[in-house]
């Protein structure tokens, strides 16, 4: 037992790298969806920064309903068919993306939780992950529609409330110096947040609402984003000036969205290319032993892209 936590842990230790902790804190798209908003204050810098796409939406059936994948980053964004109202495809869609999400929260965590101290924390940590995981193994496995589908997010939202009431312990743990882990309590409250609206989306879809309110949308999003910038910046080599400059800018741009949220016309409701990496000056790149001055590989972090690359996502 004691063996196989210390080799646990030994891995976990690993695991933390600096860059993989950007990768999944969303470095390579602080500037994401900002692209088409040239209104904005800084626009001008950000819109200089490189483009990736996000790719067209392929279409696939998954647990008997057909959903699209965005596949412009290192794995797909589910998303429902254009255009579709139907809660059964959004649900399923939803649970794709947020599982993954939730998934990589509970990874986070124990990432960010080292030593014997914190076995109890980082063992519960893992098994949320493992849960998620076979969570989606099994609505992959499933075959939803209306009759069923409503006992399924039921399901999905009993596993997502366990995991935000273990949020909720640890930041107070955290912020309180009980606990003392690796794991930021914006970090607890940001990831609570995003499982809270989670669980509130398949409750509406569970009374057959698929709608979106654009005035939920943009600024949950956006904030959202703001943080996921401001991690960013805080997660950087002091060294790296230019990025942390750019992630701050681009909070900074979130944050004036989220108080003011672009008109219904406004090009940040249409798709668009969103910016995806970071140029390194070159001299730093050579230092860094990359051949191109590309930065931080998309990675986890394309889930983000779904609610500004598509609009009302
Ligand atoms: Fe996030």
């Amino acid at each position: 037992m004691e063996n196989s936590l210390s080799a646990n842990t030994r891995l976990a230790e690993r695991l933390v790298t600096r860059r993989s902790l950007m990768e999944l804190a969303g470095v390579t798209l602080v500037s994401l969806g900002l692209a088409g908003c040239k209104s904005l204050p800084g626009m001008a810098t950000l819109a200089a920064l490189p483009q990736a796409d996000v790719g067209l939406a392929t279409g696939q059936t998954i647990a008997g309903v057909p959903v699209g994948a965005l596949n412009g980053g290192t794995k797909p964004i589910y998303v429902a068919p254009p255009g579709s109202m139907d809660p059964v495809a959004h649900s399923v869609a939803d649970t794709l993306f947020w599982g993954e999400q939730l998934m990589e929260h509970a990874m986070f965590f124990v990432m960010l939780m080292p030593g014997p101290e914190l076995a109890g924390p980082r063992g519960e940590a893992e098994r949320f992950q493992r849960q998620f995981a076979d969570h989606l193994t099994r609505l992959r496995g499933s075959r939803l529609d209306r009759s069923n589908y409503g006992a399924f997010n039921n399901t999905t939202i009993g596993l997502a409330n366990g995991l935000i009431s273990y949020k909720r312990r640890m930041q107070l743990a955290q912020e309180s110096g009980q606990m003392r882990s690796l794991v930021w309590p914006s970090f607890f409250d940001h990831t609570a947040n995003e499982a809270q609206r989670f669980v509130g989306r398949l409750a509406q879809l569970n009374i057959g609402n698929a709608t979106f309110d654009r005035r939920e949308v943009v600024p949950f999003w956006a904030d959202k984003m703001e943080e996921h910038s401001l991690f960013v910046a805080h997660l950087l080599d002091p060294d790296e000036k230019a990025l942390k400059t750019a992630a701050e800018t681009s909070a900074g741009l979130f944050g004036k969205m989220e108080a003011a949220p672009p008109a219904s016309k406004d090009p940040c409701s249409r798709p668009h290319k969103p910016s995806s990496t970071l140029r390194l000056p070159p001299k730093r790149a050579s230092r860094l032993g990359r051949s191109k001055a590309s930065s931080i590989r998309p990675s986890r972090t394309m889930s983000v892209a779904r609610p500004c690359g598509l609009g009302m996502r």
